[in-house]
């Protein structure tokens, strides 16, 4: 392995002292993030994938799902309004709270459960299992990201379905080639900038965000999401027993193309 790439991979692995940036104690996923990614996560969009999955999937009434990591549970709720059996699990206890409490106003219920997705407490159990808006990856090695698939994959019935919905790496690499520096402005006078750019090397999107409060008061965040090519990803699913069966360049199920900037992966238990 060239030296860059393993100090890069070193770095990307190895945080001795410091909380996994994905941790609820890193401060990443919490409040301020359903604030910066207010304009992303809309309402409308979440009612659109939800379409899109009743559809591409046949669902059927009362069909077991997993959705894990669910977040603050924008689709389990959804899919439980639908009559769905929904078990949503999720590592921040921040946003399960904000999903428990979300739940109850729309007088639905969901199955919480807190956890990490390279540990998930069922088997044989699920006729679907989701994976959505760019959670897988965010690991410190392949490996690590295996054992989620391997889990998931426990955790389905035989021919059950499993969703990934992922960046399209072809995309990322095409338009982060250079460093993209960008920033957002919310209304209550706080602030984002946002560094972003792909390593080919190591296949991560390696971003820098800095958070400017609006009392003045600076928080850095740095963090790198492994981005998949679909033929990366078929193998390791192969690996943990899925079979690929279906990919969608976006929630309208079209074909992907290189400027896609979604993959969403159906595979089944085999
Ligand atoms: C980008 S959000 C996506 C959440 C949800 N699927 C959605 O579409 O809104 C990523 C989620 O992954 C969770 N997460 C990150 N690492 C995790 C891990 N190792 N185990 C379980 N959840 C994890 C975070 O807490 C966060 O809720």
């Amino acid at each position: 392995m060239p030296l860059r790439q393993a100090v890069r991979s070193a770095i990307a692995r190895v945080h001795p002292f410091q909380a996994p940036w994905y941790s609820e104690k890193a401060g990443f996923f919490g409040p301020h993030y359903l604030k910066e990614y207010v304009y992303d996560l809309t309402p409308e969009r979440t009612l659109a994938e939800i379409d899109f999955l009743e559809k591409t999937l046949a669902l059927k009434r009362g069909d077991e799902i997993l959705d894990c990591p669910c977040g603050h549970g924008r689709h389990s709720i959804e899919l439980a309004r639908r009559s769905y059996h929904v078990t949503g699990q999720d590592l921040n206890s921040f946003f399960l709270d904000e999903a428990k409490k979300a739940a109850n106003r729309a007088e639905v219920s969901v199955r919480w459960v807190r956890g990490d997705m390279r540990e998930i407490p069922f088997e044989d159990t699920f006729d679907v299992a989701l994976n959505l808006f760019s959670a897988f990856g965010c690991l410190e090695s392949d490996e690590e990201d295996q054992k989620t698939l391997d889990q998931t994959a426990k955790a389905l019935k035989r021919g059950g379905r499993f969703v990934l919905d992922i960046m399209n790496r072809d995309y990322i690499a095409r338009t982060y080639r250079e460093k993209v520096k960008d920033w957002q402005q919310f209304s209550d006078g706080s602030a984002v900038l946002v560094e972003r750019q792909f390593d080919p090397a190591t296949g991560r999107n390696v971003q820098k965000r800095i958070r400017i409060l609006k009392n003045g008061k600076r928080k850095e965040f740095s963090f790198s999401i492994r981005i998949y090519a679909v033929e990366e990803l078929e193998a390791m699913f192969r690996k943990a027993g899925l079979a690929l069966k279906q990919v969608c360049g976006n929630y309208d199920a079209d074909p992907p193309t290189p400027d896609s900037m979604r993959h969403i992966l159906i595979a089944e238990k085999s």
